[in-house]
């Protein structure tokens, strides 16, 4: 959906709505994105690409939780070089902001990735610095101030693209996490990844996934996801943030705008509700932001810290 009241900038991408695909689901092809784009999503987040093939875990890697998915897919990916034909043809094809996930087991590997990724056209790079199920990267960085600084600084010192960090729920203070990417550079964050999390199989009596742990996604973490964005919010308000964690309706959308999040960012309900959700947020979205008299969604990001 593209109207007046809906459009935001975040970290100079300029979105038509306040809605974006999470990384990870939907994967990685061009025709998938313009699919999720034309269901009416304002920016795509590809799946986390790092230097080098990855197989990932072996299955079972998803299983069911009553309010969401536990996940433990374990970053398979085709690795940048193989990934940067279909880049360039995505963004040929797409017309919104295409924001391409990144991760690494150094911030050499960090900046690499990202670096092949600017050229090969994305507008914004994501580092995932949050995945809570793959060691040597992911939250074992983002949980370290000193690594998320390290990595952060070299990602910032080698592309001239936007960089958003995504961080993980899985630490003691949120705040100390963002504040450490902020003043190493980050230009937006994107709060949260999924929880850690397990599921034990009561007749095997064994953990259900091939890696025991995996990630909560979905309606159970989204007030965890709240909590975070307005934290995040109140501690360093002038940071753009994109909401992530449950998102499934406009309502939740809302949750995450008046908390402190300039857009959102919609995984798991896509797997439930079909990227039909994009559209449902966004008319629900407008339909609200009329019905109080708004002249746009950025007069109510931060709301409800006034009260
Ligand atoms: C199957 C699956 C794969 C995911 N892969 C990635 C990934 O590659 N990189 C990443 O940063 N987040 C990944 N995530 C996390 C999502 O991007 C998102 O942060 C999380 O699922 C919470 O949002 P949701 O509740 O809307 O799904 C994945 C989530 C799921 C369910």
């Amino acid at each position: 959906m593209n109207n007046n009241l809906l459009t935001v900038n975040i970290a100079g991408l300029k979105l038509q709505n306040p809605t974006a695909l999470a990384s990870g689901i939907l994967g990685y092809t061009g025709d998938s994105f313009k699919f999720v784009e034309e269901s009416g999503a304002g920016a795509i987040v590809t799946k986390s690409v790092g230097v080098s093939p990855r197989v990932g875990y072996s299955n079972p890697t998803v299983v069911q939780a009553k309010s969401g998915l536990i996940n433990a897919v374990g970053l398979p990916n085709p690795g940048i070089n193989e990934y940067t034909e279909e880049l360039k043809y995505a963004k040929s094809v797409l017309k919104v902001p295409l924001i391409v996930s990144v991760f690494g087991y150094t911030s050499e590997e960090y900046a690499l990735v990202a670096v092949k990724a600017a050229e090969a056209g994305a507008d914004a790079v994501e580092l995932n610095v949050s995945c809570p199920h793959v060691k040597y990267t992911g939250s074992e960085i983002g949980q370290n101030p000193k690594l998320l600084t390290d990595v952060v600084c070299a990602v910032k010192s080698a592309v001239q693209k936007p960089v958003i960090v995504k961080l993980s729920p899985n630490v003691t203070d949120i705040v100390e996490l963002g504040k450490a990417a902020v003043k190493a550079g980050a230009d937006a964050l994107t709060v949260i990844n999924t929880v850690r999390a397990l599921a034990i199989d009561v007749e095997t009596q064994e953990p259900i996934l091939s890696n025991v742990r995996g990630g909560l996604s979905g309606p159970a973490i989204k007030p965890i996801a709240v909590r975070c964005v307005y934290d995040i919010f109140e501690a360093l308000p002038k940071t753009p943030i994109f909401g992530c964690g449950g998102v499934s309706d406009w309502r939740d959308a809302l949750e995450f705008f008046l908390a402190g999040a300039s857009a959102v960012q919609v995984g798991t309900a896509i797997a439930f509700e079909e990227p039909a959700v994009f559209e449902a947020i966004n008319k629900g979205v407008t339909a609200y932001l009329k019905r109080k008299g708004y002249g746009s969604v950025k007069e109510i990001v931060g709301l409800s810290h006034q009260a």
